[in-house]
């Protein structure tokens, strides 16, 4: 529930957690982490199959398709899909090939079409993914149009937000988004908009990048000028939700955003006065805040490059000259506060792969990177991982 942290409001374990002086006692130890699941090719290949090919992934949000027509391009993993909204208002998602001879049939990474025309030899397909017409026809000894449609791929939606999911077999969004969906429903995500996207390329594993921001213990370094003074970080808690998920709330201190907006009229009070952030299974993060967040997404690129996609949402202002002042400022300061961070990884990555740490500590502040870690292991199947690259299930040991 919302509100709650099990039989205690979220302001009492925020409370409780800041007069925390001992490790929790309801916590197991946590074992430490083999770094070769950072760059070993063969866990990368059993990640890529295993975790990204059958989980859910953010692909697009429906105010990047405001008409019928309008297409966006997720490219990640070497993944080219169009999400788009047909003619009949239905978005779907479909590979960007060509039922011809492959042709990628879209090249810019988003637009309007009526129809999707292949560049190559012309062939034209509806919205709905039918072919409608192939140039000298009569050329093609027994082709039936019928059979030719686009390749679609599994397409749900929450809330605004776009999935794909190249499993046919995966449970629906709504049943693994349930844990997640649960923690946000008072949010006004439907009021919201995409303002901004920033994309990052990163010389590390998606991972390195990823456990940085499923923990708060380095934000009174790292960040000292930029979010500490809005964060009380010793008020840190962390709750694993089921499916990998989890949820970190923070007393806000001074009870304000940091972003300073008048955007919370009417938002529930855990909203007010915490920021509640959100890792999503298996690559998202974000820190929700009514005058603007960051719905974060991390995509490998190989077992030692990443590409972290900000995607930077929020309210329009009425007046569009202030809503372009302000969003442009909310994106330098992301900017600012994303260099920070990012300016680390490369030394973290040349650890593990030079062998030099091969195990990664933990605190329990950190114990969200255990969790999902072991989620990994859980869909991969831990036996088809090598030993000295699995993890140790303190967390999910019993399922
Ligand atoms: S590859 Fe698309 S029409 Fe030939
Ligand atoms: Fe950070």
């Amino acid at each position: 529930m919302a509100g709650q942290d099990g039989d205690i409001t979220l302001f009492e374990a925020v409370e409780l957690e800041r007069q925390r002086t001992s490790y929790p006692s309801d916590l197991p130890a946590l074992p430490d982490l083999p770094s070769a699941r950072y760059f070993d090719p063969d866990f990368h290949k059993l990640e890529m199959e295993h975790v990204f090919g059958k989980t859910w992934l953010y692909a697009a949000h429906v105010s990047e398709l405001p008409d019928k027509g309008s297409y966006k391009l997720f490219e990640q993993m070497g993944l080219s899909v169009i999400v788009s909204r047909g003619e009949d208002d239905t978005i779907r998602a479909f590979r960007n090939v060509c039922r011809h001879r492959g042709a990628a049939l879209v090249t810019e990474p988003s637009g309007k079409a009526r129809r999707f025309v292949c560049p190559y030899h012309a062939w034209g397909y509806a919205s709905d993914g039918e072919l409608k017409s192939v140039p000298e026809a009569h050329n093609f000894a027994c082709l039936d149009k019928a059979e030719k449609p686009l390749l679609q791929v599994r397409c749900e939606e929450w809330r605004g937000f776009i999935f794909i999911n190249q499993d046919d077999a995966a449970e629906p969004l709504a049943d693994f988004l349930k844990p997640y969906a649960e923690q946000v429903a008072t949010f006004p995500l439907e009021e919201m908009s995409v303002k901004r996207v920033l994309a990052t390329e990163l010389d590390c594993n998606w991972k390195t990048a990823y456990d940085n921001f499923l923990e708060i213990y380095h934000v009174g370094t790292v960040h000292a000028a930029t979010i500490a003074p809005f964060l009380d970080s010793k008020s840190f808690v962390v709750r694993p939700l089921a499916n990998g998920h989890g949820r970190f709330t923070t007393s806000k201190r001074g009870g304000t955003s940091m972003f300073k907006t008048e955007g919370d009229a009417g938002l529930s009070e855990e909203f007010k006065r915490l920021t509640v952030a959100m890792p999503r299974f298996p690559n998202g993060f974000t820190a929700l805040d009514p005058a603007g967040f960051n719905w974060m997404n991390f995509w490998p690129a190989g077992p030692d490059r990443m590409i972290v996609v900000s995607t930077l949402m929020g309210r329009t202002l009425e007046d569009e000259e202030a809503d372009r002042a302000y969003w442009d400022q909310f994106a330098e300061f992301q900017k600012a506060i994303l260099a920070e961070d990012m300016g680390l990884f490369a030394s973290l990555q040349r650890s593990y792969e030079q062998r030099e740490l091969t195990e990664l500590v933990l605190s329990c502040q950190e114990q969200h990177i255990q969790w999902y870690n072991e989620h990994i292991d859980l869909a991969i199947g831990p036996d088809a991982i090598a030993p000295e690259l699995r993890m140790t299930r303190v967390l999910t040991g019993n399922r």
